[in-house]
């Protein structure tokens, strides 16, 4: 189809972000981890010295975002995914970061977005919609080697606590929480390998389009 929008949603290392890319390789199409946006918001309101639970300072820092940050070697953190997790529950905040993903999803030919309410919110007319999940202790387990090869030596527990206070936190909210978008295909990444992964999500794309 002349403009394909692949919309991927699911919880923490749950396996959407290497999908997504996988996905956008595979059809040729740009890729925006949108988790990055609200990765940036956090990383802007806390090296302002402010409160993530402040909506004022948040959407301030939504509004004013720099691209810059997006390189940030403290953007993907732990500590950080917190903070984006906190930002992102504000209304204002989501609606800050609305445009710039509707505009990236509009490009001629389409685009892969990756996040929580891309079926739902951003995209709700997606040409495929996936929905990727794992069980708790293995998104545990694979963020914790995630962050152990970066030098972030958090323990497995903390990891697994992190993971599902954010689970709550982004399911809970009643601005677009996370959940399943309807029409969206359910891809459990837990039993599979990353290849194994990547070939059912294009072959659901494939059955989507
Ligand atoms: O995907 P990632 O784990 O990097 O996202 C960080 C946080 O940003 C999530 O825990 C969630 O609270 C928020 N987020 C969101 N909506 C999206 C993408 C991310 O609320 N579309």
């Amino acid at each position: 189809p002349p403009h394909l929008v692949i919309a991927v949603d699911g919880p923490a290392a749950s396996g959407k972000g290497t999908i997504a890319r996988a996905l956008a390789r595979h059809y040729g199409l740009p890729h925006l981890d949108t988790g990055k946006l609200y990765r940036a918001v956090g990383l802007a309101v806390r090296l302002a010295g402010q409160d993530p639970n402040d909506s004022d300072a948040a959407t301030a820092a939504a509004l004013a975002l720099d691209p810059e940050l997006l390189d940030d070697p403290d953007l993907m953190s732990g500590d950080n995914a917190q903070h984006a997790s906190i930002v992102s529950a504000h209304p204002p905040v989501r609606a800050a970061l609305l445009a710039v993903q509707r505009a990236f999803a509009a490009q001629p030919g389409g685009a892969v977005l990756d996040g929580r309410d891309i079926g739902t919110v951003i995209a709700p007319d997606a040409s495929a919609k996936l929905f990727v999940t794992a069980l708790p202790e293995i998104r545990a387990d694979r963020r914790h080697r995630e962050l152990s090869a970066k030098g972030d030596f958090a323990s497995l527990a903390s990891v697994l606590a992190d993971i599902e206070a954010r689970d709550a936190r982004d399911s809970g909210r009643s601005t677009a929480p996370l959940v399943r978008a309807a029409g969206a295909a359910l891809l459990d990444t837990s039993e599979l390998s990353i290849d194994a992964a990547v070939q059912r999500a294009i072959a659901l794309v494939q059955a989507a389009i």
